[in-house]
């Protein structure tokens, strides 16, 4: 039987300061209604001057960590899925494995922007079934409020902070969608659009970490017509149609992309786990941090087919499906 990457725990953490949409009315040139039109937020966690993005992902790490009954040795390795790291090195990946006291192992960093979660569980899902790590603890965390130009009403509205985090175990499982585990991811990039969404500053050209620079009306455009297209693969990958998918789980950049999204694939919004309202886009911590949420609450049950799907800087994108 062939080795698969279960979901054996999940963990979350957003920062407790919470900005309004009220509340940035009063900084920048924008209304409640414009924003929760345009992109579906409503409020979004913004973390505290001194907390950093390993902050987030230590505390989002450590609850899935307890969630699993397992033992720091039991960790093989640590994934971090982030853009906007404490330093530009050490990763943040090697703070949370200090910080758990896991042994030595596998720890770095993926950055792949809002796609990351993906790229980094597909890193992972590789790992585990060719063998070189039996356990891997993949986060997505970032401080997004750190890279925002305040100023900037177009971007500032839209990111925020947050952490999600996986552990994923190899097991045995049938040959079938019918097992538990990740079934396939599809990952991709188009290097020729990276000038669509990017940071107006960086630690070999400006010596500074830059700011958000995204044209948006175009960046929509391409998310509607590549997440419509990985997901489309994920399906025909499996040989399985969207009805047979219990939860779309995306990334949440925008409300009107995960209902364009849902409409393309024809499910109905009942089966997309959103966060975006609360959550704002945290990025690469989005899609964890919106599955722990459903699987918290209970609406996302073991045994269930998850679709997770993203799109990102890059541009980057890619999906996987994955039996909860
Ligand atoms: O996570 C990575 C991937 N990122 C995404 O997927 C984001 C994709 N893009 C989007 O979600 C949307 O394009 C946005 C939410 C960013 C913007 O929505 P939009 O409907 O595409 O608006 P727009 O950029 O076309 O701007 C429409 C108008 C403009 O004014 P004019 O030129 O029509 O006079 C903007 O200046 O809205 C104006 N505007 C604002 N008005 C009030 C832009 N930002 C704001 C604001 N408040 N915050």
């Amino acid at each position: 039987m062939p080795i698969k990457s279960i979901v054996k725990s999940t963990g979350g953490y957003l920062p407790e300061k919470i900005l309004t949409n009220q509340d940035l009315e009063k900084m920048v040139d924008t209304t409640d209604e414009w924003i929760t039109q345009r992109s579906g937020i409503k409020s979004r966690h913004i973390a505290a001057d001194d907390q950093t993005t390993a902050d987030l992902a230590i505390s989002a790490g450590r609850a899935a960590f307890e969630a699993s009954g397992l033992a720091p040795s039991d960790i093989d390795g640590v994934i971090v899925a982030t853009t906007t790291p404490d330093q530009t090195f050490p990763s943040v990946a090697v703070k949370v494995q200090a910080a758990l006291e896991i042994p030595a192992g596998l720890a770095f960093d993926v950055q792949a922007v809002c796609s990351g979660f993906v790229y980094a569980l597909a890193t992972a899902d590789n790992f585990i079934r060719c063998g070189q790590a039996r356990r891997i603890l993949v986060i997505g965390a970032e401080k997004l409020s750190s890279i925002v130009d305040w100023n900037d009403r177009t971007t500032c509205v839209l990111f925020a902070d947050g952490a999600g985090a996986i552990i994923f175990e190899g097991q045995e499982g049938a040959d079938d969608i019918s097992a538990r585990g990740i079934h396939s991811t599809h990952l991709y990039a188009d290097g020729r659009l990276r000038d669509l969404l990017y940071t107006n500053g960086g630690t070999s050209s400006t010596r500074t970490a830059g700011h958000i620079v995204m044209q948006g009306r175009e960046v929509f455009k391409y998310a509607v017509s590549f997440m419509a297209d990985v997901v489309n693969e994920a399906l025909e990958e499996n040989n399985i149609t969207a009805d047979q998918v219990d939860w779309l789980v995306p990334h949440q950049a925008n409300i009107r992309i995960l209902e364009a999204t849902a409409k393309k694939l024809g499910l109905s919004m009942d089966k997309v786990v959103m966060t975006v309202d609360h959550h704002g886009n945290t990025s690469a911590a989005s899609i964890p941090l919106a599955l722990h949420e459903a699987a918290a609450d209970g609406r996302i049950k073991q045994g269930d087919l998850l679709l997770l799907e993203a799109m990102g800087g890059g541009l980057t994108w890619g999906s996987a499906l994955v039996r909860f």
